[in-house]
């Protein structure tokens, strides 16, 4: 197997490549004074088994762009396999219509990615379950749950703390880090997004809360409204304290001053993005899944 990485996460790249005894195998990618790549494989890979890593976070356009010219120029080269490993998955929050006159960003992206060459799909905790259906290609969704079910399990007492899904897309999530964690109780925020601005609009509880640590777990933080308004509403409820755990830290916009000045007490999230020093502060953790995507290669 040959493990080739794109610009956007080299560092996870590195740790996952670290897990396999293996080094990243050598690309050129020349970015041109307007920004446009080109590629150059610089091993041979006839016959071979080859590993794309990319993460196609912001900037999602650049990110994808360069992965599509990646597979690209080892389908050319005569790879025998291209398995896309994806940690964080752009666009896949459109992954249907949900007002008349939209488009399905997400089956653009699986096109495009089947046409360059991908034979395969790795990815974490994707925004839902459908969306491998929109693929012709295997897609296999990883998951930072046991990461942070050993971590949980390691830091609080569990007789103590109630998980909570901060909207009705988290149950699957919270039903399955629930079941790990021996059926704890869990609770789930019920949100109502302004379909055109994406904004939240308004919330509710249902499950229990009062005098227990509540534990929110979600797939992604962006902007980080989500996590600090479920962390009030815990609170208002009677938790004694909050502490928040995803997946992706996508971190747009003023996410960072929003997380560290909100009530939650520590926030937990994943390498399946790099977090740029800028993008760091003193209530964030970073847990690596490096291991949970080398063992997913080698099966
Ligand atoms: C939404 O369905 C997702 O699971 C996240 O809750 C959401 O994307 C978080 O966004 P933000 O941090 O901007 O509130």
């Amino acid at each position: 197997m040959k493990i080739f990485s794109g610009n956007s996460n080299k560092p996870l790249a590195e740790k996952i490549a670290k897990h396999l005894n293996l080094n990243l195998s050598p690309l050129e990618i020349f970015v041109f004074p307007d920004k446009e790549r080109r590629i150059k494989v610089e091993e041979k890979v006839l016959d071979e088994d080859c590993v794309v890593i990319e993460s196609t976070g912001e900037p999602a356009d650049t990110n994808y762009m360069e992965l599509f010219l990646i597979v690209n120029a080892l389908k050319r080269s005569g790879a025998r396999s291209i398995t896309t490993l994806i940690p964080y998955f752009g666009y896949q929050r459109q992954d249907h219509i949900f007002r008349d006159g939209e488009g399905v960003s997400l089956e653009v992206i699986a096109k495009t990615l089947e046409a360059v060459g991908a034979t395969k799909v790795l990815s974490f905790d994707l925004h839902t379950p459908k969306i491998p259906e929109i693929f012709k290609i295997p897609v296999k969704e990883l998951s930072a749950l046991s990461v942070f079910s050993e971590k949980i399990k390691k830091d609080y007492d569990i007789k103590n703390i109630v998980l909570v899904s901060p909207d009705m897309g988290g149950i699957r999530r919270i039903k399955e880090i629930s079941e790990s964690l021996g059926n704890i109780p869990f609770a789930t925020i019920t949100k109502d997004r302004d379909l055109e601005t994406g904004n939240i609009k308004d919330s509710g509880l249902n499950g229990e809360v009062k005098g227990k640590i509540a534990i929110i777990v979600d797939d992604m933080i962006s902007t980080g409204n989500t996590m600090a308004d479920a962390a009030s509403l815990l609170l208002e409820n009677g938790a004694t304290k909050v502490f928040a755990y995803a997946t992706h830290a996508v971190f747009s916009k003023d996410a960072k001053e929003i997380l560290q000045n909100s009530s939650i007490k520590k926030i937990y999230v994943t390498d399946t993005l790099e977090i740029s020093k800028e993008k760091e502060f003193e209530k964030l953790t970073v847990l690596s899944v490096s291991e949970i995507a080398a063992k997913a290669l080698k099966e």
